[in-house]
């Protein structure tokens, strides 16, 4: 989140002590924090306190002069990448759900044309009340986005859900939602593969695999919605394409390849697709019989193009190219290895052993391979795996030309 700015509004609730360390972790990853207290907040923590650790003038009244005159309201809610409510309190959230705005927190959470991300902090009865249930069904419908509350035991003694998500916490989902601002690949056009290759043996038979296109399509959910033109070539899979890419549906790795090549040029390309490494080398026109008597048909096989290594060597070779390793076995030692072979930038490996459950699963768990090093990555949602490269390589994009 270098470079990026965060309005960050504190709420007034005793978890507002959690906003200070929010905001050293927010800058620790480069993001500038500027800070609006609502007067109830400036009970739990003092606007010196804030100032000290943002390194910025704190903003609470909506009425001074002095401050319209710097920055007016609308110019400080707009100014920022990402607005952030935490504590967002019972009031916050339900001030925001029915357009109200008698102070300057409310105000500038109507007046922003940026996306807000709130972590609630209440009492547990007061989180699970109707009202507040509405409000936060209200909010999420409007696009609010949330991080937490979560479980535990609160300051007022009670247990259930209203904890503040931790610092930590909340500065991973505000790394994601900055990922996701429109723009942060707005410009940018990608190709990603998915899914299985079907190889025929005749008109009814086929050889595959047990790839779901779960985490494929995920990525270019994910990089669709960072703003990039997506092109996803799919392979035969059970699963409804993200809104807002270009689906060019295909069933052998040949016609893979055609559909990659004619979704360049790419600046972008993430190969998640389980091609086929071999096709039958005949696939009969009307299907095998099976005869009395007659032996089992041998099936010759012969190598299919491999997408990837091809689309390194191409003369449009896409900017940034990321392939898949799936592994059973010395999962990183094998990506270290194919990160040379294929000629691709990233790889992201990952142990797909029967135990695992990644084939076909919701989960993930990825480690980045790159000339660099490797980051391990915990396990995560196939949809997270997919946020967080979506934002990898829209810091890797950074500063080149869209
Ligand atoms: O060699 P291996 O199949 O393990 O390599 C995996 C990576 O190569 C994945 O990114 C996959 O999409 C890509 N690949 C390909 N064409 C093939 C085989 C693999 O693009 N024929």
């Amino acid at each position: 989140m270098r470079g990026k700015s965060v309005l960050l509004i504190i709420g007034g609730g005793i978890a507002a002590y959690k906003s200070l360390e929010l905001i050293r972790r927010l800058k620790e990853r480069g993001a500038t924090v500027r800070a609006i207290l609502t007067a109830a907040a400036a009970e739990f923590v003092t606007p010196l306190s804030v100032a000290s650790l943002s390194g910025e003038k704190v903003y609470s009244d909506l009425f001074s002069l002095t401050d319209e005159a710097e920055m007016g309201h609308i110019q400080l809610s707009r100014s920022a990448d990402l607005v952030v409510v935490a504590p967002a309190t019972a009031d916050l959230m339900a001030k925001l759900a029915n357009g109200l705005a008698n102070d300057l927190a409310s105000t500038a959470l109507l007046a922003t044309d940026k996306a807000v991300l709130m972590a609630p902090a209440m009492n547990v009865r007061m989180w699970n009340h109707a009202a507040t249930q509405r409000n936060f069904a209200t909010l999420k419908r409007d696009g609010v986005l949330f991080v937490g509350p979560n479980d535990g035991e609160m300051a007022c003694g009670e247990f259930g859900p209203g904890r503040m998500a931790e610092p930590n916490e909340i500065a991973d989902a505000v790394e994601r939602a900055l990922s996701h601002a429109p723009g942060a690949l707005s410009g940018f056009r990608a190709l990603v593969t998915a899914g299985p290759t079907q190889e025929p043996l005749d008109p009814v038979r086929f050889i595959a695999n047990r790839s779901s296109g779960k985490q494929g399509y995920a990525i270019a959910d994910a990089l669709a919605r960072a703003g990039a033109e997506t092109t996803l070539v799919s392979g035969p899979v059970e699963i409804a394409p993200p809104s807002g890419v270009k689906l060019l549906k295909v069933t052998t790795a040949r016609e893979m390849l055609a559909a990659c090549e004619s979704a360049l040029p790419a600046d972008i390309a993430v190969m998640t697709a389980a091609v086929a490494d071999w096709r039958p080398e005949i696939s009969a026109n009307n299907k095998i019989k099976k005869e009395p008597g007659a032996a089992a048909p041998a099936i010759r096989m012969v190598e299919n193009p491999d997408i990837l290594a091809t689309l390194a060597r191409h003369a449009q070779r896409p900017g940034l190219l990321v392939g898949f390793a799936a592994e059973t076995d010395n999962v990183v030692a094998y990506a270290q290895a194919k990160l040379k072979k294929k000629g691709c930038d990233w790889i992201v490996a990952n142990d797909v052993s029967p135990a695992t459950g990644i084939m076909g699963g919701d989960r993930n768990t990825v480690h980045i391979v790159t000339a660099g090093g490797v980051e391990d990555w915990p396990d995560l949602d196939k949809r997270e795996v997919g946020t967080r490269l979506a934002a990898k390589i829209a810091g890797a994009l950074k500063g080149t030309a869209a």
